[in-house]
């Protein structure tokens, strides 16, 4: 992942990151991401943003790629269906994240998990995302 995120940077591409299935404190950190010191352009998140529960994904990105991007609707095209953005989806991904960061679940789930990274152990950085 290291040379992926090198190669991105070299050639002026995007890290781009699908943390649908490691993302949520899945493998111990916020994004996995973090266990192996990368930092991605945009990241992908789904499933466990609602708890499994509701259909609810999420694209993060950093402030330079929205403002290039997606602050303007002059510079976006828009990708969209019927039903993105829905509040019942909205509002379930937000639950997820209050209820991980008033129980301090991630923080639990992190000092619990078995780190991927080789060396990471119970000081994993926490997210920042
Ligand atoms: C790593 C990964 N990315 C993306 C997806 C697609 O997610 P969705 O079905 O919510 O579009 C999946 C689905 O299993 C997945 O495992």
């Amino acid at each position: 992942m290291q040379k992926a995120q090198e190669l991105c940077r070299k050639t002026s591409t995007l890290f781009v990151l699908d943390e649908v299935q490691t993302g949520m404190y899945r493998t111990g950190t916020f994004l996995a991401a973090h266990q192996f010191g990368l930092r991605p352009d945009m990241v992908v998140l789904a499933k466990a943003l609602s708890g499994g529960l509701m259909p609810v994904s999420a694209v993060l990105m950093t402030d330079k790629v929205y403002h290039a991007v997606y602050s303007s609707l002059k510079r976006a095209i828009v990708h969209t269906s019927t039903f993105s953005e829905n509040s019942l989806s909205m509002r379930a991904g937000l639950a997820t994240l209050d209820v991980l960061e008033r129980e301090d679940l991630g923080r639990a789930r992190c000092s619990s998990a078995r780190c991927f990274a080789p060396g990471c152990a119970a000081d994993c950085p926490a997210s920042t995302w």
